[in-house]
């Protein structure tokens, strides 16, 4: 019940919140590591569970960021599950992708705001979960602050960000990875000297921490459930 097969992993915010809740995460190919899930074709049988979100930018309002991130890749997404045939699974995407014609129509699809799972930003994603919906209960009251973004770093610190409520792109890389939940993330980052581009587009990529360990603990759950 405890293997899991990360799909698109990126830096692997949403593998940490799995890894917190007590799985264990196996890393497939993303194309920041030279790997292409097109050409990935891992064995059935092995995994217990499939995560993973397919890159957004062909569905987000952020708009295209960089080259093959503009296919869509939910139906490969798709493809490597019936593979695979995992007994449980979570995709997540932007809440655009929702009504996606390649989603199996029997996975359960909710949306989730970060600060309502305890963490810091008014992010909200969609999450598709299967064979289970996965419960998650909504924080009750206190106000986010602005989501950090893959698009974030293009935007300047101006006016422009301010009136349109965008979170400034000129903020330290530890202060995007506070709001994402991982310091630690940012301070690698900024060890190896990683560019600012760069880091701000994987970090804005990522499930704030808090709304993968809400999923994660939810799965938890539903399993414990299921095997009562
Ligand atoms: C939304 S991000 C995933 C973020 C991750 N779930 C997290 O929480 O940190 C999507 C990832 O898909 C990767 N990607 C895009 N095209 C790909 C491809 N053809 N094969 C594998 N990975 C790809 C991108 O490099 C990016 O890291």
């Amino acid at each position: 019940m405890r293997l899991v097969l990360s799909l698109f992993p990126g830096i692997g915010l949403l593998d940490k919140a799995f890894e917190q809740a007590g799985f264990c995460v196996v890393r497939g190919p993303d194309l920041l590591w030279g790997g292409d899930v097109r050409s990935f074709d891992p064995p059935r049988g092995i995994f217990d569970g499939i995560i993973g979100g397919p890159p957004c930018q062909k569905f987000s309002t952020a708009g295209a960021i960089l080259g093959s991130e503009r296919d869509d890749l939910i139906p490969e997404f798709v493809r490597v599950v019936e593979a695979v045939q995992p007994r449980w699974l979570v995709m997540e995407n932007v809440p655009q992708a929702l009504g996606h014609p390649a989603i199996p129509r029997d996975w359960f699809s909710f949306r989730l705001r970060d600060w309502d799972c305890g963490g810091h930003t008014a992010r909200v994603r969609a999450f598709w979960t299967w064979p289970f919906m996965a419960l998650v209960s909504p924080r009750a009251s206190g106000q986010p602050s602005q989501s950090v973004m893959a698009s974030t770093f293009k935007r300047g610190g101006g006016q422009y960000a301010t009136d349109k409520h965008f979170l400034p792109g000129n903020l330290p890389i530890a202060e995007y990875a506070r709001l994402q939940g991982v310091p630690e993330i940012g301070e690698r980052l900024v060890e190896h000297k990683a560019g600012r581009a760069f880091a701000v587009h994987v970090l804005g990529n990522g499930v704030p921490l808090a709304m993968g360990r809400a999923v994660a603990e939810a799965v938890n759950r539903a399993l414990q459930e299921e095997a009562a």
